[in-house]
């Protein structure tokens, strides 16, 4: 099997990058993570790629030139898919017609419901009976792309923000490998 080189932008824990690298030891796994991208100096992700000889970049989003300094990077390691795991920058629109392979990202609801930040406070707040997590291919709206896979789980009285999370992320674990195996099927 001939894989897809993927980057993995992130600016955080960098969970969902571990997982990814995790499953992309397997064989028949559809990617290989080739490079890594964060617009945050410390984001702890970044250990992930040190430790698994994964190149990785730093480029700040304040930059005027940031999209072409991606733009290089991703062309540098013949980049076919980008995989955003809690990036937390907008991707400019211009860089949908610079980059015009797949974009996709995962996000902690079951959109189209709250999208944005504060998934969790807000699926609490307006008491709802369930949550989950998307994966999604990317556009230049925010969390508004195709759905790709959704998982979801049923909230227990005395639920609250941290083991939501908690939940989810577990969650999107499954969720984020299970979206890529099928939109290279
Ligand atoms: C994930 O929960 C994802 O849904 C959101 O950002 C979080 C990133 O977590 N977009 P991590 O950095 O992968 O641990």
């Amino acid at each position: 099997m001939v894989k897809k080189n993927t980057c993995v932008f992130i600016s955080g824990k960098g969970t969902n990058l571990r997982n990814l690298i995790l499953k992309s030891r397997d064989y028949n796994f559809p990617i290989n993570i080739r490079l890594v991208i964060t617009n945050n100096p410390s984001s702890m992700g970044i250990n992930y790629a040190k430790i698994n000889s994964i190149p990785f970049k730093i480029i700040k989003s304040n930059n005027r030139i940031f999209e072409h300094l991606i733009m290089n990077e991703l062309n540098k390691y013949k980049i076919d898919l980008i995989c955003l795991a809690g990036y937390m920058r907008i991707i400019p629109k211009k860089f949908f017609t610079l980059f015009r392979k797949k974009i996709i990202n995962i996000h902690p609801s079951l959109l189209p419901k709250y999208k944005g930040l504060n998934t969790f406070s807000r699926v609490l707040h307006n008491k709802e009976k369930k949550t989950g997590c998307t994966v999604h291919f990317v556009n230049s709206k925010l969390d508004s792309g195709n759905k790709i896979i959704q998982k979801f789980f049923y909230i227990k009285p005395g639920d609250n923000e941290t083991n939501l999370k908690y939940k989810t992320q577990k969650m999107e674990y499954l969720a984020f490998p299970e979206a890529i195996i099928r939109i290279f099927r």
